[in-house]
């Protein structure tokens, strides 16, 4: 395993990888673990409780990677609509999870942030851990880890509607920057690459303003079975392909040369 503390980031050296290319932000749909742990004729939340491994392991990766900023997707807001019991597990599943690694992920230089609403049906406790875990991580110059939890694109755009009117911003002073300085980090880049997992290929409401413009790959591996050489293959796909943002590319034959 390479332990390669962040924010001292050297050459990425990962076979069939630019590093002159690497995306600033990743973000990860971390979908699949209720049908891996069916497979396995296990409940539901023995398919969480193993999707920890993936993680880690995926934020190893993107720490060998040297990405300034990974992103990933644990809880939405319609997750809510899934079992007490599953829900119950979630959270407490995630409170764990920020006990168990934040020390060594603060020690390693690595910021943690938390984005989503922070509403009455997220226990106190859990909101404390994160609020502290920020505040420890804070001054970290490494990789911005953010944890979207109780997010939904839809809401942070509603959020960001709200808190322009709150701020009297007149309606023909709206623009996407005003709207985007509104948005749950102002700071977070968006994603140049957006990965899910599960083979589903849909964006169940992840990061819906910022990823306008982001390269999506999708993969049929279940979330638990995510390691980071399945980050390094989307990383791979990622440098294949031809970004234009409604423009051309050098690569686009523009015509007229002669
Ligand atoms: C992703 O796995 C984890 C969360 C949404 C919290 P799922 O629980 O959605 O697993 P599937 O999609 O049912 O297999
Ligand atoms: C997206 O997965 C949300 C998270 C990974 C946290 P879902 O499993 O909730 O998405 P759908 O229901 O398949 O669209
Ligand atoms: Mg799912």
């Amino acid at each position: 395993m390479v332990h390669r503390p962040a924010g001292n980031v050297g050459p990425v050296d990962v076979p069939g990888i630019d590093p002159a290319h690497i995306p600033r932000h990743v973000g990860c749909v971390m979908d699949g673990n209720g049908r891996w742990a069916k497979r396995r004729g296990l409940p539901r939340t023995e398919g969480h409780a193993a999707g920890e491994d993936a993680l880690f392991d995926a934020v190893e990766g993107a720490l060998d990677l040297g990405l300034g900023w990974f992103t990933v997707y644990a809880f939405s807001t319609e997750n809510w609509r899934r079992p007490v019991d599953e829900v119950r597990y979630l959270m407490g599943f995630n409170e764990r999870i920020l006990l168990g690694h934040r020390d060594d992920l603060n020690e390693r230089g690595v910021r943690i942030r938390v984005m989503g609403r922070r509403d009455w049906r997220v226990p106190k406790r859990l909101i404390r851990l994160m609020d502290e875990t920020v505040e420890m991580t804070r001054h970290n110059t490494g990789m911005t880890f953010t944890i979207a939890f109780n997010y939904g694109g839809r809401a942070e755009i509603v959020d960001a509607v709200r808190q322009i009117v709150r701020d009297g911003v007149a309606a023909d002073r709206i623009t996407e920057r005003s709207i985007r300085a509104r948005l749950y980090d102002p700071e977070m880049p968006e994603p140049d690459l957006v990965v899910r997992t599960s083979g589903e290929y849909r964006i169940s409401n992840f990061l819906l303003w910022e990823l306008a413009y982001s390269e999506l790959v999708f993969t049929d591996v279940l979330w638990p079975d995510f390691r980071r050489e399945h980050l390094f293959d989307a990383v791979r796909e990622y440098q294949s392909r031809d970004r234009r943002y409604g423009g051309l590319t050098d690569r686009d034959d523009r015509g007229g040369g002669g």
